[in-house]
């Protein structure tokens, strides 16, 4: 079985492509290396011993989209990260992440249906559910009017999938709604490689250990929360990237009930911004600098999967703990320095 994985050399990719190569399956990878480094190939192939073939390749580019389709006519499935994923970023520049995420989303589909390809499986969020009215956020909850670009990407994206699915009886797709991904594979050989300042909390944490950044601001103590900060669902990245395979192996095997369908992926557990902190320091035996600071415009106040439908309709469940991808997420970082 073949499988194209685009954005294949980025943080939740490439621990994705290490458990297709382990289940045996062949994978082709595409990424333009604009949020990652060629190094990561060489970190899939020390966990694997296997090379997966590699496009640098821009999805943006039509032509060069379109041989690479005309070269690889028999792949069973596309797993798509590709996309720009800077929150900030996207409101100061919203037509190159609708160009980059939403653009390159409809060339993909636009190849597919010209080959007769079915099996996708579509990276979306939880940030299409906003703040919800209700804890946890089940997949029946109701699309929030997005608060960035970005987020309006991951929206706009699921529309255009179903939309196509419903004309095309043919075509299967899954569309994965993450809830916050951490952590590292445990053979430190790949992990999370943010670039400039970190925007997420856990790499963020990891460098101020390290030393890299003087403290860590903690945006706002006054959430009706237990302790006042935000509260966000931690999930293994290995944990994550496993949910794939089995998103994957669901539409390979048609066991699917719909063309379309979507998941959570969370550990369905929320902890808060001082609950990470101090699991951290217990953990790594760090002590962590951090300062409260005022709450950020745009940050939610709660949101934690309800995974029900993951786990019984998928079959899949987080089995890892947020002390686990810590660990491993620390392991990491020591590893850069
Ligand atoms: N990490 C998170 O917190 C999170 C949460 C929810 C959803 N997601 C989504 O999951 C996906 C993967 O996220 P990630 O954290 O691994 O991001 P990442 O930036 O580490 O990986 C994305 C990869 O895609 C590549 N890429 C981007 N644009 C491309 C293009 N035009 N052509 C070819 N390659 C391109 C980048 O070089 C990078 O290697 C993204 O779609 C992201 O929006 C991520």
């Amino acid at each position: 079985m073949k499988i194209l994985v685009t954005g294949g050399l980025g943080f939740i990719g490439s621990h994705t492509v290490v458990e297709l190569l382990q289940k045996n399956y062949e994978v082709v990878i595409i990424d333009n290396l604009s949020n990652s480094s060629i190094s990561v190939l060489e970190g899939i192939t020390s966990i694997t011993q296997k090379s997966p073939q590699f496009y640098k390749l821009d999805l943006k580019d039509k032509l060069e989209l379109s041989e690479f389709f005309e070269e690889h006519q028999d792949l069973d499935g596309i797993i798509h990260f590709a996309a720009s994923k800077a929150v900030g970023e996207s409101v100061e520049k919203p037509l190159m992440y609708y160009e980059n995420n939403i653009n390159t989303l409809v060339l993909v589909l636009q190849e597919m249906r010209r080959k007769e390809l079915s099996n996708f499986i579509f990276s979306s969020s939880c940030t299409v559910y906003g703040q919800a009215d209700e804890l946890p956020i089940t997949e029946e909850a109701p699309v929030k009017k997005a608060e960035s670009p970005y987020g309006n990407t991951k929206q706009i994206g699921e529309e255009i999938i179903q939309e196509y699915a419903k004309v095309n009886s043919e075509f299967s797709g899954i569309s994965l709604r993450y809830f916050n991904p951490i952590g590292a594979h445990k053979s430190t050989q790949i992990g999370e490689l943010p670039i400039g300042v970190p925007q997420n909390l856990i790499p963020f944490i990891t460098q101020t250990a390290a030393g890299e950044r003087k403290e860590l601001s903690v945006f706002g103590d006054d959430y009706p929360t237990q302790d006042g900060t935000a509260i966000r669902d931690y999930i293994h990245v290995v944990d994550l990237a496993k949910a794939h395979i089995v998103a994957l192996e669901r539409l390979i095997q048609k066991k699917n009930k719909k063309n379309y369908e979507v998941f959570n992926l969370g550990t369905g557990k929320g902890n808060s911004v001082l609950e990470v902190i101090h699991a951290f320091e217990k953990v790594t035996q760090q002590k962590l600098p951090y300062k409260i600071v005022d709450r950020r415009e745009g940050d939610i106040i709660a949101a934690y999967a309800d995974t029900t439908k993951a786990n019984n309709d998928l079959g899949w469940k987080a089995e890892l703990g947020i002390e686990e991808a810590l660990k491993s997420a620390w392991e990491w970082q020591l590893k850069q320095d």
